[in-house]
Formats: C-alpha cells, sequence, structure tokens
C-alpha cells in the first residue's frame, strides 16, 4: 500500500503555493510598514511552557498538543500557537532592555493542534502572526488589530466582521469569575464533563463551550463589562475610539472568550461574513496579555497580538471570489534545433539567467513544434530559436510573442541584445 499524507495535513502544489506566496509576501511588507520585524523560535518547546502560557485548563492543552518525550527523557511540545514563543525569547534575550520599545515582532510558520479535521481546521496550519511587547498604550491595540485588517484588505477581502471584547484587568477578573460561579453552580449538573470541571477553575471557558452553548443559563450568564472597574472601562473605551479613529467597523461582543489563558483587556477576532464561507468562520484572533512575561519568568512587559492561519485565509479569498494576480510568465524560452544547437542552449540558459531573465529551454527532445507549445504553456514574453546554420552565422532568432515581430541579432553579444530588445 503506498503512504499516504497524515490526516489534517496538506500539501501545498505548484499552482497553489503562489497564493501562499502572495500573502506572505503582503504580510512582509506591511509588517515592514508598521515596523514590526521577524522572529523565527523552534517548532518545538518544553511542554512547561504552554502549561504556563495557554493554561492547562484550554482545549489546547488538554486534548490538542502533539506531546513527546525525547531521547533525553525532556517533556516537549510541537507549538500549538506562536504567543508563547515569542514571549518566552522575549524574556530569555531580555529584549525589554533593547533601546525600541515596545519590541514590535512577527512570525509565520506551522503550528499543530490535534483537532478533529474539517473545512478550514487542521492538524498542522500556517499563522501569521504579531506581537507588541512593551506597551500599554490602547493605540497599539488598535495598531495590532488595523495591520489584521489592513492585510485582508489589501489582498481584496471585503466581508470582514470585527467583533472585540473586553476581558478586563485581574481585578476586574475576578469579580466576574465570581458572579459566574454564583450563577452556574446550582445546575452546573446540567452541563458536560468539561463545563463541571472549569466552574472552579476557570468559569469563564465554560462560556466557550460548544456543547451546552444553547443552555438557557448561557444568555443570562453575568457579562464581564458589567464588571469592568474603571481603569478596565477606561483602557477599553480609548481603545474604541481610536478604532472609530480609523475608520475601522466593529461590534462589542460581551461574550467572546477567546480559547487561551493568558488574555486580559481587549480580545477580537475578524469572521468572514461571505456567504459561501464554510461552518469556521473566524479568520483571525488576538488580544492583549498582561502580565504573561511574568508568568514565563520576565519582568513586567505588557503585551499584545494576533494570530491568522494562511489556510482560512485564503478559503476566505475563494469564498469571496477574489481574483489574485497569479499568472506567471517567463522572459525567454530558447528553442534548438539540432544536436549542436541544443549543447548551445546550455550555456545561453545560464547565461539569461545570470543576466536577470527567467528562462527555460527543452530538455525532452522534443520537436520545434512541441518547444513552441512548451513556451506558450509558460507565457514566455520571448522565444529565441537557434540551429545549426545559426550558429555558424553567428546568428540566433528572438521573436516577441507579444508583437509577433521576429529580429536576427548575434550570437556572440546575445545578452546584449536580447536587453534592448526587452528593454523596448
Ligand atoms: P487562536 O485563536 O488559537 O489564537 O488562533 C489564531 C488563528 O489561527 C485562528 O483565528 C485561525 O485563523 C488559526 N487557526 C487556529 N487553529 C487552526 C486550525 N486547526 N486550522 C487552521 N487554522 C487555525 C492564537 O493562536 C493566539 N496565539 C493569537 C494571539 C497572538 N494572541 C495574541 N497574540
Amino acid at each position: 500500500m503506498s503512504i499516504r499524507i497524515p490526516r489534517g495535513t496538506q500539501d501545498i502544489l505548484p499552482g497553489e503555493v503562489e497564493k501562499w506566496q502572495l500573502i506572505e509576501e503582503k504580510a512582509r511588507e506591511l509588517c515592514e510598514k508598521f515596523q514590526y520585524r521577524e522572529i523565527r523560535t523552534p517548532i518545538f518547546e518544553h511542554t512547561e511552557l504552554f502549561l504556563r502560557s495557554v493554561g492547562d485548563t484550554t482545549d489546547i492543552v488538554q486534548k490538542e498538543m502533539y506531546t513527546f518525550e525525547d531521547r533525553g527523557g525532556r517533556s516537549l511540545t510541537l507549538r500549538p500557537e506562536g504567543t508563547a514563543s515569542a514571549v518566552r525569547s522575549f524574556v530569555e534575550h531580555k529584549m525589554h532592555g533593547d533601546a525600541s520599545q515596545p519590541v514590535k515582532l512577527y512570525y509565520m510558520g506551522p503550528m499543530f493542534r490535534y483537532e478533529r479535521p474539517q473545512a478550514g481546521r487542521f492538524r498542522q496550519f500556517v499563522q501569521f502572526g504579531v506581537e507588541a511587547i512593551g506597551s500599554a498604550d490602547p493605540a497599539i491595540d488598535a495598531e495590532v488589530i488595523a495591520l489584521a485588517m489592513s492585510l485582508y484588505k489589501s489582498m481584496g477581502l471585503q466581508k470582514l466582521k470585527l467583533i472585540v471584547n473586553s476581558l478586563g484587568d485581574k481585578k476586574s477578573r475576578t469579580a466576574h469569575r465570581e458572579a459566574l460561579v454564583n450563577h452556574f453552580k446550582p445546575r452546573i449538573g446540567e452541563f458536560c464533563q468539561d463545563c463541571q470541571n472549569r466552574l472552579e477553575k476557570n468559569p469563564m471557558r465554560i462560556l466557550d463551550c460548544k456543547q451546552d452553548r444553547d443552555h438557557e443559563l448561557m444568555k443570562s450568564a453575568p457579562s464581564i463589562l458589567d464588571y469592568l472597574n474603571d481603569y478596565s472601562k477606561a483602557y477599553f473605551e480609548k481603545v474604541q475610539k481610536y478604532l472609530k479613529n480609523l475608520d475601522i467597523d466593529f461590534t462589542v461582543d460581551p461574550n467572546l472568550v477567546r480559547g487561551l489563558d493568558y488574555y486580559n483587556h481587549t480580545a477580537f477576532e475578524i469572521m468572514s461574513d461571505s456567504e459561501g464561507f464554510g461552518a469556521i468562520t473566524t479568520l483571525c484572533g488576538g488580544g492583549r496579555y498582561n502580565g504573561l512575561t511574568e508568568e514565563i519568568g520576565g519582568p513586567e512587559a505588557p503585551g499584545i497580538g494576533f494570530a491568522l492561519s494562511i489556510e482560512r485565509f485564503i478559503a476566505a479569498l475563494e469564498a469571496e471570489k477574489v481574483d489574485l494576480p497569479l499568472a506567471k510568465s517567463i522572459d525567454c524560452y530558447l528553442v534548438s534545433l539540432g544536436e549542436e544547437a541544443k549543447d548551445y542552449t546550455v550555456g545561453l540558459l545560464q547565461q539569461l539567467r545570470m543576466a536577470g531573465y527567467s528562462a527555460e529551454r527543452d530538455y525532452l527532445d522534443r520537436k520545434i513544434k512541441a518547444q513552441f507549445k512548451a513556451a506558450d504553456r509558460s507565457n514566455a514574453k520571448f522565444v529565441a530559436v537557434l540551429g545549426e546554420d545559426e550558429i555558424k552565422a553567428n546568428k540566433i532568432n528572438v521573436k516577441s510573442m507579444e508583437s509577433g515581430e521576429q529580429t536576427e541579432v548575434e550570437l556572440d553579444s546575445f545578452i546584449e541584445k536580447f536587453t534592448s530588445l526587452y528593454q523596448s
């Protein structure tokens, strides 16, 4: 039996990979404008890192991590997300001491979660994410959200919905937590086992339960917004004001609970509002995580960020039928006639490529007609034809595929002549 790809993973083949490259390029371009710099961290980390940051009551930690013991008996985990690693690296490299603050980082790479695969949900997926660490200015919350929205918009997405919430600071959350426990406790027996376990450990997680989401107590559950203290309230108002200033539409959703434990204050998600989109509509999620650096053993450095997967980005582009500029062409295709000419094109091809042109030739001993067809298929701007007679006469025939015009140029100054034809 032949070996197949593991469940929940995918091969990105040529033809499809160009979409990925386009998004990646756009993301890098935007990060340059917004002044975020790339960080690359390992694919695996000590398991402890995710227990402490993502949180041991979350689905990610409890059910979805690829954890293994290495030959030295250490517990390692394939990263399920990028924030923990970015913050670990911030602490480990003492970036709080860097001259420019806040430290603004971005990353792009594979993440791993053992989830039930379905449309838009993979076991290996690629996240693009940003983290701004070292500032508690609500303007940076707005900046981070603006970056994500700008990326989607620059690729042509229009049907987007931004939802925001505030989870408040520690004090607000403690008050809310108590209210949640009082609300659910008398009837917790009607909820799933997970929710029962969450009641004491992390009652806010109950609001995120998929199984019990229609239970009447869910709708009447106390809203975090009623428990925000003055600082948290003022902070959230500032974030909203900045978003309005930036003309970014949003809806406040007090039930927005993110699936990771490190959040406080601003939390947000960007959803696709497109009709053709599948059941999973969240494209991007993020929020503020003041206190996470301390959790990982560093000094205080409040942070905020987001992550989005390229897989869902592409699904949204397809649902909105966005036309991407993917048509590829090459500068020159070399057609040869006869053995001597064929040998000659090996060197010519290299010269073209080293001069900065994309170029190709035949490697299947095809007849001249088939070589022209191949040139057509690769959308060649020029086709240069070389036969034995031409070699003798120190000539090569260059045809512009756009105008149909043919020019004979000297073979020994081909690159120079090709350049002037190309530029004319
Ligand atoms: P998250 O909400 O777990 O947050 O994931 C962020 C995004 O990753 C999701 O909105 C979705 O686009 C994508 N994603 C998650 N799981 C899958 C999957 N199984 N298949 C495909 N795409 C998926 C985080 O990961 C946080 N680290 C975000 C963050 C950064 N918060 C602050 N900074």
